[in-house]
């Protein structure tokens, strides 16, 4: 299998981890990838017409993306388990879904700063990205703590993507004065070795 993938990427991060975690990177081939909104650059639009990453050839089929299709994929080839059953499935794919708005909304951010030329930046705009990141990660430290500090599944995994990202690219931003128990949570599972042969650069 070929993985689309640049080391910046909180998505591709998601997807590295869980291969980590699954003792099974050397399945998979990486192919680096670059672009942005403005110019896809190497980008693989061929297999992926949203020009995103990570993006992950198959050996057998269609390629897959995005991340949350490529980590179902994966999490059922290897057998990793990272995806408990139903009922405990559903909150651990809503926790997904969360840390990958606050990937995404992080990445606008950064977009917004670093690609958008400087006359037409909203500061508004990104404004209102980090009150998304905001909310989510209050929802997380009042709701998600117990679900934090059970088995290690996909939800976490894209949580540690996620607060990698804004701990690489919004350092300034401090999200964990007031959420003590998802800072504690951060320190230890950023102890992993799959989180620190992941690390963004
Ligand atoms: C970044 O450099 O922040 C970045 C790179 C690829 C995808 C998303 C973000």
């Amino acid at each position: 299998m070929r993985l689309y993938h640049a080391p910046a990427s909180p998505f591709v991060r998601k997807v590295m981890i869980l291969l980590h975690e699954a003792g099974a990177v050397d399945r998979v081939t990486l192919v680096p990838a670059s672009g942005t909104p403005l110019d896809p650059g190497t980008m693989p639009v061929d297999r992926n017409p949203l020009g995103k990453i990570p993006a992950l050839e198959r050996d057998d089929g269609p390629t897959l993306y995005d991340s949350r299709v490529i980590c179902r994929y994966l999490d059922e080839t290897l057998q990793a388990g990272l995806y408990p059953a139903s009922p405990h499935l559903w909150e651990t794919l809503v926790l997904e879904a969360t840390a990958d708005g606050i990937a995404d909304a992080a990445v606008l951010m950064r977009y917004e700063v670093f690609v958008r030329p400087g006359a037409s930046r909203s500061p508004e705009w990104v404004e209102g990205q980090w009150a998304k990141i905001d909310r989510a990660l209050t929802a997380i430290e009042g709701r998600w703590t117990g679900h934090l500090a059970g088995p290690v599944d996909m939800g976490q995994i894209a949580l540690g993507a996620a607060l990698g990202y804004l701990d690489f690219r919004h350092a300034t931003r401090d999200w964990r004065g007031t959420r003590p128990k998802l800072a504690a949570w951060w320190a230890a599972f950023l102890q992993r070795p799959s989180m620190q042969a992941t690390q963004p650069a």
